[in-house]
Order: C-alpha cells, then structure tokens, then sequence
C-alpha cells in the first residue's frame, strides 16, 4: 500500500464543486446542461458537479472513453476514442467534466473534435488544473482548484488504476 497524505480536504472539496455548481447554474439559466464525462477519471466529480446544478437548469449526460497516446515519444496529441457518445451533441450547450488537465493534449483534442459536431456552446469544467505543465493551451471555463506539478489520486484520479474512490485529492507518497 502506497502512503497517501491529503492535499485538498473532503470538505474543501466539497465547498468548492457546491461553489462551482452555484456558478455553471448560473450561467446556464434558460439552458440545459449536457454534460459530457471524459471516463474513467471524470465520473466522481460529474456525479459530484451535476448534484449541486439547481433544479431549474435540467442535465442530461453523456460519456466518452479516450486514450492519449500522449507520453513523451508523441506530442503529436492523437488521442484514440475508446467509447464515443451515444447521442449527437448538435445544437446542445455541453460542458466536459474532466479530473484534471495536466499537458493539455487530451482536451484540446477532444475539443477540437467536439467543435466539429457542431454544439450549440462547448465548455470545459475541470476538478483540477496543473497550469505549469501545459503543452497545449486549452480554453478552461471553470477550474476547481489550480495545483502545483504534482502527482495526485483521489475524486477519480488514479495511480495505477487505484484510489479513485478517495472523497478528498492526496498526493501519493512513492
Ligand atoms: P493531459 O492533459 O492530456 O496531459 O492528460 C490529462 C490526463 O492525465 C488526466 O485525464 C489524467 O488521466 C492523467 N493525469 C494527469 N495528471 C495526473 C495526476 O496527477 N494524477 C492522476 N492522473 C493524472
Ligand atoms: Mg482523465
């Protein structure tokens, strides 16, 4: 078992998306939200974002799998769709919720390919921002908290597929 310390609190969490879900529901008057979820590591927080949407701005979801072959051999950001939506985005106002965004290459291909569809609006939500390692400038609309370069689990981020399930964000101690 890897030793696991806290860097963001359950409750700091908690404060934050209920912020952040204040904010999009705002925003979003008149609107229905669909919420696209970039699997796995999405799920927790949409789960967690769309429960503090109010109840006047509907959501409907979606998901998609990705796979970057992003490690240092390719910066070309080709990333591989595992499992595409399974409705058309056109003319709907979608809002991708991801973990995080670390270099930046999954989203802006994603989005690039999710502009195409032709939806109405397209935003980015994201539990996590990692600024400093951006490779690719990506256009993010809501960011949970920004955070140093540093490798973290928990609010479904994973090391080695564990960890997940955390209700706070920790830093793993290898
Ligand atoms: P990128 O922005 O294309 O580099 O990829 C971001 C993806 O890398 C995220 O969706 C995560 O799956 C993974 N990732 C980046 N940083 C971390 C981290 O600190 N912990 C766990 N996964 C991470
Ligand atoms: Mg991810």
């Amino acid at each position: 078992m890897e030793k696991i310390s806290v860097m963001i609190s359950e409750e700091q969490v908690a404060k934050r998306v209920a912020e952040l879900g204040d904010v999009i529901t705002r925003d979003y008057q008149g609107k229905v939200i669909h919420m696209i979820c970039v699997m796995k590591g999405g799920v927790y927080f949409m789960t967690q974002l769309s429960s503090r949407i109010g109840k006047d701005v509907p959501v409907t979801m979606d998901f998609m799998s990705v796979s970057s072959y992003g490690d240092d051999l390719t910066s070309s950001g080709i990333v591989r769709i595992i499992k595409d939506l399974d409705e058309s985005i056109e003319g709907k106002d979608v809002l991708v919720v991801e973990d995080i965004i670390d270099s930046g290459r999954t989203l802006s291909y994603l989005l690039r390919i999710l502009q195409e569809r032709h939806p109405a609006s397209l935003k980015l939500c994201t539990l996590l921002d990692k600024p400093s390692r951006r490779v690719k400038d990506v256009d993010v609309d809501y960011v949970g908290f920004e955070i140093e370069d540093q490798f973290v689990v928990g609010c479904g981020l994973d090391y080695k597929q564990k960890y997940r399930n955390l209700p706070y964000v920790g830093i793993v101690e290898l």
